[in-house]
């Protein structure tokens, strides 16, 4: 069970992001409140497909961070449409990604130029379930120094960023094992050959950023 966020964990997982994301990368957060699907302009509302309640409040928190985020970059009031693929459809020269879990939605937005897409990930930060474990792992993933309590979430919530920094380059839907990670470098490769460049932290959540540089 995930267990729910505070106030006083919103604060600390603002600060842990602003201090592991790279330089031109801005993030926030937000924990899902009751009602956050008031939070989905209209058109947003409409590029998303019927879901159940809890999902039209996740992408309406997830949404409320990014509208901040693009407004402090000069695009105040841009409605975020859902593309068909599923991905967030960004205003010109910008670039960004979404991800939320069952309390806290995370946002981050870049300007295109030394990075050209983004990826992220949220996760409670807690052990991976030994059977999840078995199906996001392969052989070529590198753990290095990461916390051996945490090693598999981190490497869940990596796979899941990089996957989302990917497709709107390369268009391909991947599986777990069509991506390698090696933490302590700091950096992915796809089965395309892609490579991606990884930043986390692991408290109060985990949140994995990938980047893919210019
Ligand atoms: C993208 C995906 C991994 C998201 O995972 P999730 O656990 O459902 O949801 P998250 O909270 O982590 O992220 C949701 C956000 O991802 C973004 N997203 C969805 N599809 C995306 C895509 N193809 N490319 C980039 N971002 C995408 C959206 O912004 C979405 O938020 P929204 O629904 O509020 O608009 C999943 O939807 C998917 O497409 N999976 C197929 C491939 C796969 O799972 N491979 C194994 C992992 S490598």
């Amino acid at each position: 069970m995930t267990p729910s966020a505070n106030p006083s964990e919103e604060i600390a997982l603002a600060r842990a992001m602003a201090a592991m994301a790279p330089a031109g990368i801005r993030t926030g957060c937000r924990i899902i409140r009751r009602r956050d699907e008031v939070h989905l302009l209209p058109p947003e509302a409409r590029s998303i497909p019927a879901r159940q309640p809890a999902m039209r409040r996740a992408s309406g928190a997830a949404r409320w961070i990014a509208h901040r985020l693009l407004a402090d970059a000069g695009f105040d009031g841009f409605a975020l449409l859902r593309s068909p693929s599923g991905a967030p459809a960004w205003p010109g020269g910008m670039t960004g990604s979404l991800a939320h879990d069952d309390d806290m939605a995370v946002a981050a937005v870049a300007p295109v130029g030394r990075i050209v897409s983004l990826g992220i990930d949220v996760e409670p930060a807690l052990p991976l379930p030994d059977d999840i474990f078995a199906i996001v792992s392969t052989a070529a993933d590198r753990m290095g120094s990461a916390d051996r309590r945490l090693a598999g979430r981190i490497l869940f919530c990596a796979k899941e960023a990089v996957y989302k920094a990917a497709y709107p380059l390369d268009r391909e839907v991947l599986g777990y094992e069509d991506i390698a990670v090696d933490l302590d470098a700091g950096r992915a490769t796809t089965r395309m050959g892609r490579k991606v460049s990884l930043a986390y932290c692991v408290a109060p959540r985990v949140v994995v950023l990938a980047f893919v540089a210019g």
